[in-house]
């Protein structure tokens, strides 16, 4: 194919140096926007036909030169020349070259400002969809598996302290009311970017009768922005994206930690696939979490990417800079990040097993059922604060003569109050306990129920 000149290559003097060229080119990066890029160019070549600023024939050797290139490019058949600085100009020298004078009309109108602010608000758009998708799955592997737990009991933790027993279903629901604020983060961003920039040209429109809600009609935007030297300029919504990734990120590190500690030798709580497990190169009975702990690391580059987005963003003047060509490897970082992330949390939620017997072997560990006693005071009339103080005596007691509280005779209750009856064995003991929750929320058997039902309604409406 014949090499086809950059338009300034009239305007500056001399071959543009090397080492400048590795250095300005994005290509390497923004390649993967070509789909949208085509498609804004499809959409911005049909509006200049229907606006009479180029005929119906040269709209149609556009279209029919784009999707030749788009063709080329998911067959891999398309040669990247980094020259061309960009996916834009590569394309439209692909175009040039393909189908001569009329490519040279497709940027009528148009400036590579206005016309990267709509590509990458397609990009991002999308994929807001596939994460979301991704988010469901996962939601569904939850549920799934807190399914098979209702009536199962395990430690519920504050400052990683056994604190109060909770049904195993509703600690892994927790996860479900995590990504569900994920889900709808993401849909909210996905619905605040999507207005068309295109027709803001480089920062100040044009002059040229561009109909800039065709385009925006033609590209699903909901509306088009309404200032063009802030559209150009507006890369909010990567900010926000990869915020809504930072946090999904930090969601999944807080799983992957529970679950790298629960399926340790100490607490076995969790058996892990051994398809999702490594070994190690020198001990031979190692069962590593690698997948879990890689999970927890990435949220470091997430993190990574919303600074570094954050930090392009601050201070710059008013309109494009090219500073604003960065965006994009944060954009595509955290979103790459946080989609295999999601795909692997996945495959080890539905490939783990929780160790029932174990788990409810150790429950009589820790006084899970102290705050209960408490409560059942202040069922008897105690101040919570004295029937607090009561209970703190009886488990030190405990520690001191080695027994449960459940183990603790008639007498022994009356030492400490003498409105501790008989009755007290029917809440003591954590299985009890998390069958007797009544608040709306709580973390017992009964409300994991039907929280259980709650999220299989909710997610087979999607
Ligand atoms: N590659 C650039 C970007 O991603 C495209 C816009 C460049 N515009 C310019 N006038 N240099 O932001």
């Amino acid at each position: 194919m014949a090499k086809v000149k950059k338009s300034w290559e009239k305007r500056l003097a001399g071959r543009p140096d090397s080492k400048m060229v590795e250095f300005v080119e994005s290509l390497s990066v923004d390649k993967r926007l070509y789909k949208y890029d085509i498609a804004g160019s499809i959409a911005h070549s049909q509006m200049l036909a229907e606006q009479k600023l180029i005929t119906q024939s040269e709209f149609k050797q556009i279209k029919r030169g784009l999707l030749e290139i788009e063709r080329e490019i998911t067959e891999g058949k398309f040669r990247f020349d980094k020259t061309y600085e960009d996916i834009h100009m590569a394309i439209e020298a692909a175009l040039v070259a393909k189908i001569g004078q009329a490519g040279k009309k497709l940027h009528t109108g148009r400036s590579r400002n206005d016309q990267v602010a709509t590509d990458i608000r397609l990009w991002v758009r999308d994929e807001i969809e596939d994460l979301r998708s991704k988010i469901t799955l996962l939601q569904e592997a939850f549920v799934k598996l807190a399914g098979k737990y209702v009536g199962n009991v395990m430690a519920g933790y504050t400052h990683l302290q056994r604190a109060w027993p909770v049904s195993i279903a509703a600690y892994l629901v927790s996860f479900v009311e995590q990504l569900e604020r994920d889900f709808i983060r993401l849909g909210n961003c996905s619905e605040l970017l999507n207005v068309s920039p295109l027709g803001s040209g480089a920062v100040a429109g044009s002059t040229l009768p561009i109909d800039r809600r065709s385009t925006a009609r033609q590209l699903g935007f909901s509306g088009i922005s309404r200032n063009s030297i802030d559209a150009v300029g507006d890369r909010d919504f990567c900010a926000e994206f990869i915020f809504d990734c930072a946090v999904i990120a930090a969601h999944l590190s807080r799983l992957a930690e529970d679950w790298i500690i629960y399926s340790s030798s100490e607490f076995g709580f969790v058996t892990i696939d051994d398809s999702l497990c490594t070994s190690s190169s020198m001990m031979p009975q190692k069962r590593n979490p690698d997948v879990l702990e890689l999970i927890r690391a990435k949220s470091g580059g997430v993190y990574g990417s919303l600074m570094g987005i954050l930090t392009i963003l601050k201070g710059q003047p008013t309109g494009y800079n090219r500073d604003l060509q960065e965006d994009k490897i944060h954009v595509f970082s955290a979103a790459d990040t946080v989609s295999q992330s999601l795909d692997m949390a996945r495959a080890v939620v539905s490939h783990s097993n929780f160790n029932t017997k174990r788990i409810s072997a150790g429950l009589d560990e820790g006084f899970l059922d102290a705050t209960a006693l408490a409560e059942y005071l202040v069922g008897k009339k105690a101040a919570f604060r004295d029937a607090h103080g009561i209970v703190g005596l009886i488990v030190a007691y405990c520690e001191k003569t080695k027994k449960k509280l459940g183990e603790l005779g008639p007498d022994e209750f009356k030492k400490f109050s003498a409105s501790i009856d008989k009755d007290v064995y029917k809440i003591l003991g954590a299985e009890k306990v998390a069958g007797k929750y009544v608040t709306e929320g709580a973390a017992g058997t009964k409300e994991a129920k039907k929280q259980i039902a709650y999220w299989q309604r909710q997610l087979a409406k999607r």
